[in-house]
């Protein structure tokens, strides 16, 4: 008999094909996130689960579905899965890294682009009716070619970004947990600097770090307090890795002048004072969201269950063997 696998959420026919070739495949199609109660129900007799973050994979959920082994997340981040508790209860836990490298970074050079440059502002204005003439002062914004970036994470996202940044002509300055190798430093054109150094020489900050108990509002009240009132916040990384509040405190009174963002904390629930800032750029959390790249992040997933469940050795496994 095939091992019983469980798609959690919406995926492409071609990875349930692939599935299917496998398991015993149950696919939630209709896209309908699940509660928590009914991910229970559904993975209780399941040997392995495709999930997705919003599916918090926790102990008390593990602890219903004694038949699980392989909890495979279609996305890079993995804070909805305690891994702790996935090892105690032997399954295996894998992300999919690497193949939203770029459509991420894109995406976040078009954060920085439409926010320096007021895009989302001027086009709701010019929708509205409100256009009635060329002025030389109309929607002044900033420059980004020739500014200072800082990165804060410069791990494959946060180096793709660097890479971009070359083409703008940028100073670039980094902080991250662990610093790079000096290669690498070059490589990206990057240079060290604590985070409140960079925070403070930045034109503009862009977060691409993970989201773990360490990152939990890594930017708060007073690290807007130290950036530039001109300066402009950009994140793309993971809700809960700034502090929301504080940031629509800075935004309000001018501490910083601007920021793009794509992910919040408690989303989809945004705090409603983000709408009423003209100078926030808004996205529901799509910067990996390209056809090519949402495609290979559910079949990379896919891979990684097949893999865990016939090998027991996925190619992005997260957590150290179970015994
Ligand atoms: C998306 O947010 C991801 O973690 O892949």
């Amino acid at each position: 008999m095939k091992p019983r696998v469980q798609v959690t959420r919406e995926v492409f026919d071609e990875v349930l094909d692939y599935l299917a070739e496998h398991f015993e495949v149950s696919a939630n199609q209709s896209d309908a996130p699940f509660t928590p109660v009914e991910l229970a129900e559904h993975l209780a007799d399941k040997h392995g689960a495709l999930t997705v973050l919003t599916d918090r994979v926790d102990d008390a959920l593990l602890a219903r579905c004694p038949n699980l082994k392989a909890v495979c997340n279609i996305a890079v981040g993995f804070n909805n899965i305690d891994l702790k508790a996935c090892s105690a209860r032997g399954v295996l836990a894998t992300n999919t890294p690497g193949v939203l490298d770029s459509a991420t970074a894109d995406f976040t050079w078009a954060l920085i682009l439409a926010t320096a440059r007021r895009l989302t502002e001027a086009e709701a204005w010019l929708r509205a009716g409100e256009w009635h003439g060329w002025k030389l002062k109309q929607f002044l914004g900033q420059d980004v070619a020739g500014a200072t970036l800082g990165i804060v994470g410069l791990g494959r996202i946060g180096q793709a970004v660097a890479r971009r940044a070359r083409g703008f002509d940028m100073k670039v300055l980094y902080f991250n947990r662990k610093r790079v190798d000096a290669d690498i430093e070059r490589e990206f054109g990057a240079t060290y600097a604590p985070l409140d150094t960079l925070l403070a020489e930045s034109d503009i900050v862009t977060l691409h770090t993970p989201y773990s108990p360490a990152t939990h509002h890594l930017i708060g009240a007073q690290q807007l307090a130290r950036m530039k009132p001109t300066a402009m916040l950009i994140h793309a990384a993971r809700g809960g890795v700034v502090d929301d509040a504080a940031l629509i405190e800075a935004l309000k009174s001018g501490k910083i002048a601007a920021a793009g963002l794509d992910v919040f904390e408690s989303e989809p629930k945004l705090n409603p004072a983000f709408l009423r800032f003209k100078n926030v750029v808004l996205a529901p959390h799509i910067a990996s969201s390209t056809h090519r790249t949402r495609f290979n992040m559910a079949m990379l997933a896919a891979r990684n269950l097949v893999a865990a469940l016939t090998t027991g050795k996925p190619p992005n496994l997260l957590n150290p063997p179970a015994n």
